[in-house]
């Protein structure tokens, strides 16, 4: 159990067999209350409850700067306090850059990346005050290889966004015992595809994966695990690859 007596807030964890589900369902089997934040906010709540009693769904925004201190409140005041922030919610557009509108560009910005600066700033003063919390980031291989395969070039630079923002948080909250790191996965079987990765995209993509396989949610849910535990105690404004070394560099 490495996250006995931990609270835990993960947003864009509502979706049945995505990431941020999976991580909700591993910190609980660890120990830790959950608070499932998403912009599905009827998904949430049953998500919450499907894990039984002690969790809680809220519906958040990730994107709007008072959905996410409203939330804040909500689960700080459910719990009476939290330890671990999951920045997982996150939404994809398969576009070229000639394609890209602004209201395109502006959507995937705001949700990616914006969105882990508004949900970390509603829980950083509640941290600092605890003087410890570990905040989590999903970025992407998107953002370090210029493009995963489902994200457009507005997926990539926020991604790559939230990787200098995670590092500039690392710094300036390590001395109020805070840490921050993010995590950078490759393909991992999700409904964010989706249905539109065919079999024959399937077997190439396979051809530049050294351990011959796409990602499962668990895979990523299990790296969330070790940076919110203590396993990651002196771990701060780190990137983690889980891409079955898709990227390797
Ligand atoms: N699946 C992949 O291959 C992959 C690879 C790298 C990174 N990622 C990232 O992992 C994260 C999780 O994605 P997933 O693959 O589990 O997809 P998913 O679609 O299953 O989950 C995303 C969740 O985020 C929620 N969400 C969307 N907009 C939101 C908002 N504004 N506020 C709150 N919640 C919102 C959705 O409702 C959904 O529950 C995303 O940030 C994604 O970009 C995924």
């Amino acid at each position: 159990m490495l996250l006995a007596d931990k609270t835990a807030v993960i947003s864009g964890a509502a979706s049945a067999r995505g990431i941020g589900r999976a991580t909700a369902k591993l910190f609980a089997a660890h120990g830790a209350r959950v608070a499932i934040l998403d912009l599905d906010a009827e998904g949430a709540r049953h998500a919450a409850e499907e894990m039984g009693p002690g969790h809680i769904g809220i519906g958040c925004d990730v994107a709007d700067l008072a959905s996410c201190r409203h939330a804040a409140e909500q689960a700080i005041g459910a719990f009476g306090k939290v330890d671990i922030l999951i920045n997982n919610a996150g939404i994809s557009q398969p576009v070229k850059t000639m394609e890209i509108t602004p209201p395109d560009w502006q959507r995937i910005v705001d949700v990616n990346m914006t969105g882990v600066l508004y949900l970390s700033q509603a829980f950083i003063p509640h941290m600092r005050a605890r003087k410890q919390g570990s905040i989590a980031c999903m970025s992407s291989v998107s953002a370090q290889r210029g493009g995963g395969i489902f994200g457009g070039p507005h997926y990539s630079a926020a991604k790559a966004g939230v990787l200098g923002l995670a590092k500039a948080m690392a710094r300036e909250l390590g001395p109020d015992g805070i840490r921050v790191n993010s995590v950078t996965p490759g393909l991992i079987q999700t409904d964010i595809t989706g249905g539109k990765l065919t079999p024959e995209m399937r077997a190439e993509i396979l051809k530049g994966i050294p351990l011959n396989r796409l990602g499962d949610a668990e895979d990523v849910a299990k790296i969330y695990l070790f940076l919110a535990s203590d396993l990651s105690s002196y771990v701060t404004g780190a990137v983690i690859d889980v891409n079955g070394g898709m990227l390797i560099h």
